[in-house]
């Protein structure tokens, strides 16, 4: 995902800088040219030769580091410029305060003043270094200059606080430095609404009718459309899934629940993909009480659940895209179609259960993109991959609002 991308990693004097290298080998492995610039407080927790081995650049502390033939280079100012990304972490509070009143005096702080791209700081200290209100001026005027800082985790500190400053997970991180360059963001400026995961339809205080949607199909959607530089507003049944880092994601259990949140998002929305699997009937009444069993069968009246796709395609605004989804066992393309015409989407992108390596639970999708103008047949790809196919069509066939209003 990161492959022909420069990433910059700057290590400052934290107890958490060991945890750098593993960013750094997640980094390598996904194909991104990691370089990595500590300060010599930093390489008393590692060692550059480990950022070295494992990144196969050369580490450097200071700009006088540099060797003569790099003269030509100017390794402070390429690395800078040439960066995607760069990410300070653990940034400390000396290294905060610097890059904040614009002092240079090490590698770290020099390559960073040049930059052009997305800069990431993570504070990383003691809890009461970090309320300093100092700490925090500084802090805020990096916000203010545009650096994107990413917020300290709670919990057990190395000097034996427990508060803010522990530097996140490294996947975090990676996931940080992803949404900041790996894509093109060419969904920029636009709210993306994705539903995604089973509805819960409860009969009394103890059960629920469901399904065996895993939502990977829907968060995976989400995580394309915020790498892609989306407004990202994921409605999601329950999953095991951890919500996507920059995305608002509304939880909910039943398909009412989910109608009323998605058909609120999408007032504001660009593009609209229902990805969940909603239930079509709901329990006609919810017992108070747990149903007890008793002698013979037992039935349970169903009411029908608004059709949310229906409802979208029925109030579509100018210029606003719905895309849904299809999930059958038999006469794919026919049945996927006649959605298509029937609930006035834009796309439907069709899926076959009985198909190996598509569907619930599984990692990978065999899509079929269904449209007006005739169908694509997908091959087999990861759900992260199907994702951005998908968003790439809708570009291909969305009509600029710009131009629809001029
Ligand atoms: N859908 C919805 N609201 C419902 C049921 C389905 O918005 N109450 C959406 C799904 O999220 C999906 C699309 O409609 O995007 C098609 O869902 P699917 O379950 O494949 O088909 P149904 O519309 O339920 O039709 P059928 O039961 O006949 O297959």
């Amino acid at each position: 995902m990161l492959t022909g991308k420069n990433i910059l990693l700057g290590v400052s004097g934290g107890i958490a800088a060991y945890k750098m290298a593993n960013v750094a080998s997640m980094l390598t492995k996904l194909h991104a040219d990691v370089h990595v610039m500590m300060t010599r407080n930093a390489t008393h927790f590692i060692p550059p030769q480990t950022f070295e081995v494992l990144t196969k650049n050369k580490v450097y502390l200071d700009t006088f580091d540099e060797a003569p033939d790099d003269a030509v280079h100017v390794p402070h100012i390429s690395l800078g410029t040439g960066a995607d990304c760069i990410l300070i972490a653990p940034a400390t509070a000396n290294v905060i305060g610097k890059i904040a009143n614009g002092i240079a005096d090490d590698m770290l702080t020099t390559t960073v003043l040049p930059a052009r791209c997305p800069i990431l700081v993570c504070p990383s200290m003691n809890v009461y270094m970090l309320e300093n209100p100092i700490v925090q001026d500084n802090i805020g005027k990096l916000k203010r200059f545009g650096y994107q800082i990413i917020e300290p985790d709670e919990g057990y500190l190395a000097c034996g606080y427990e508060g803010k400053g522990k530097l996140p997970k490294e996947e975090e991180l990676v996931e940080r430095i992803l949404l900041a360059c790996a894509c093109e963001k060419d969904l920029s400026g636009k709210h993306v609404v994705v539903s995604a995961g089973p509805t819960e339809e409860p009969l009394d205080p103890i059960r629920v009718i469901t399904n065996h949607s895993s939502g990977k199909m829907g968060y995976a959607l989400a995580k394309a459309a915020a790498y892609r530089g989306a407004k990202v507003t994921l409605v999601s049944g329950p999953t095991a899934l951890e919500k996507p880092i920059g995305v608002e994601r509304v939880d909910i259990h039943t398909a009412e629940e989910m109608y009323q949140a998605v058909t609120s998002a999408a007032e504001t929305a660009d593009i609209v993909v229902m990805a969940a699997a909603v239930a079509d009937y709901t329990p006609a009444t919810v017992a108070d009480q747990k149903i007890k069993k008793k002698e013979g069968d037992l039935s349970i009246p169903l009411k029908r659940t608004k059709d949310i796709l229906l409802s979208l395609g029925q109030n579509k605004r100018q210029g606003q895209f719905i895309c849904g989804f299809s999930m059958e066992t038999e006469n794919l393309l026919e049945n996927s179609s006649a959605k298509l015409s029937k609930k006035n989407a834009d796309m439907i992108c069709a899926n076959s259960l009985t198909q190996e390596g598509a569907g619930y639970q599984v990692d990978t999708n065999i899509l079929t993109l269904i449209t007006k103008d005739g169908t694509e047949q997908l091959p087999m790809m990861s759900k992260l991959e199907a994702a951005h196919r998908i968003f790439d069509k809708i570009l291909s066939l969305q009509t600029p609002r710009e131009t629809e209003e001029a």
